[in-house]
């Protein structure tokens, strides 16, 4: 009861709407019907016509990859019960998955939940090949077509020691056992990925079996950014958003790269501010507050998704600015702090000239920033960088990593202290 009465008395009616995992209905999808088209091309193979199976979907974070390819899958499979075709989606996101191995098994789990049956091969100490045989078995017994889809691709690395990437050997893997016997139903592969240039980095055996039709999904405008949250108003009661919120919200999220995401975000963050509040409207002001938080959390998703490497040299700089007065770290004192992180993870090491590309990339999110600098004749030129957050949250946050959080933190501090001792 006291339940609903605070959804009542609330400003925000549908959660849902504003939940960036919601897949929403195709009339409030805006500005995609290209793409929508395209990837609506794999119905055939649903519909038994094996011929241009593959896709690989890419653009910049926010840009409706993952709506799209969801709503499509959705759409392909009410024909296909109408139809009486078994059809299932297998989906996983690789962004949390580290080797080949554990991708494996994740798509075992994944076309055992769709199929509704028990998983029959353990997690771990079975060869990947028994992982696969699992795979196949699950999907030649439930299912007469098949897609595939493997988001956020491109985070799929895997070990060092491979000569190729795990998502190439991925890609080669499935492809191959659509063409060949080991899989009987009909199979499509979506492949998702931010990173335009990943398909350089897939070997040439998986090139020639995978051959996907690519799609491309662009930034949005301001214009298309508030048609977008127009369609999805009705999150909130009638008559509480401000008329200059939606212009506002979408301003903002075309600042950066016209990322979806972005907006909708801002607009839930608005709301519940306003909420929190006790305001009775969504205000201007709670979507300038909104930016700041959102913008903050942004920050923290991109430490979550940069290469290890990447990783390691912004640890070492972070580290450094942690323990200095006025929170700086020298390009010079840095690097040294990376090599040592890169020794005891065994990792490979870059020259300081890649190290300090590396971070000069990092500027681009609004992360970290530089200026050139030099303390007198003896000590050279170096950068000086400066965080646009607390070199603590970014430490914080990039232990989440396994590797990194495998280092010792103290001996990291004493390293540190000693190099910035040692600096001229
Ligand atoms: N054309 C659109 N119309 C309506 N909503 C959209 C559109 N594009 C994206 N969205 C919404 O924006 C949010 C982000 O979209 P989505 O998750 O598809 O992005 P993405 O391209 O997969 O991003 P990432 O690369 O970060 O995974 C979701 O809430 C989605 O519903
Ligand atoms: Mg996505």
């Amino acid at each position: 009861m006291l339940l609903e009465f605070d959804d009542q008395d609330g400003l925000i009616r549908d959660r849902a709407l504003l939940d960036p995992n919601y897949v929403v209905e195709e009339d409030r999808i805006v500005g995609r019907d290209k793409q929508l088209q395209e990837v609506t091309k794999m119905l055939r193979v649903a519909l038994g016509d094996n011929r241009p199976p593959n896709l690989f979907l890419y653009g910049p974070s926010g840009t409706g990859k993952s709506l799209i390819t969801k709503a499509v899958c959705h759409n392909i499979r009410r024909i296909c019960e109408s139809r009486d075709i078994q059809f299932g989606t297998i989906e996983v996101n690789c962004q949390d998955l580290d080797t080949l191995g554990i991708a494996v098994y994740e798509l075992v789990q994944q076309a055992a939940d769709a199929a509704g049956v028990p998983v029959e091969v353990p997690k771990h100490g079975v060869a990947t090949k028994e992982k696969w045989d699992e795979l196949y078995r699950i999907v030649n017994e439930h299912f007469d077509s098949v897609v595939f889809v493997l988001d956020e691709l491109d985070m799929l690395v895997g070990r060092r020691d491979k000569q190729e990437p795990a998502f190439s050997r991925l890609l080669y893997q499935l492809s191959r056992a659509g063409a060949n016997d080991e899989l009987n139903a009909y199979i499509s592969v979506v492949a998702i990925s931010n990173d335009t240039k990943m398909m350089e980095s897939v070997g040439s055996r998986a090139v020639s079996s995978f051959t996907p039709e690519d799609v491309h999904f662009d930034d949005y405008d301001a214009n298309q950014l508030q048609a977008i949250l127009r369609r999805r108003q009705d999150a909130f009661h009638d008559d509480v958003v401000d008329d200059d919120v939606i212009p506002l919200a979408a301003a903002f999220a075309a600042q950066t790269h016209g990322d979806a995401r972005k907006a909708i975000d801002l607009m839930r963050v608005a709301g519940e501010l306003a909420e929190r509040e006790g305001d009775n409207r969504v205000r201007e002001k709670h979507v300038r507050t909104a930016q700041e938080k959102v913008e903050k959390n942004r920050v923290l998703e991109v430490v979550r998704g940069i290469s290890t490497q990447k990783k390691l040299c912004l640890y070492a700089t972070a580290a450094v600015a942690s323990q200095t007065e006025g929170g700086t770290a020298r390009s010079t004192t840095g690097y040294r702090v990376y090599q040592y992180l890169t020794d005891a993870l065994d990792a490979d090491q870059y020259h300081q000239e890649t190290y300090v590309n590396k971070m000069k990339e990092l500027t681009t999110y609004s992360l970290v920033d530089f200026e050139r600098r030099s303390h007198g004749p003896s000590s050279g030129m170096f950068l000086e960088f400066q965080f646009g957050e607390r070199p603590e949250t970014i430490l914080e946050t990039l232990r989440e990593d396994s590797r990194i959080e495998a280092i010792s933190e103290s001996e990291v501090t004493s390293v540190v202290k000693a190099q910035i001792r040692n600096q001229t």
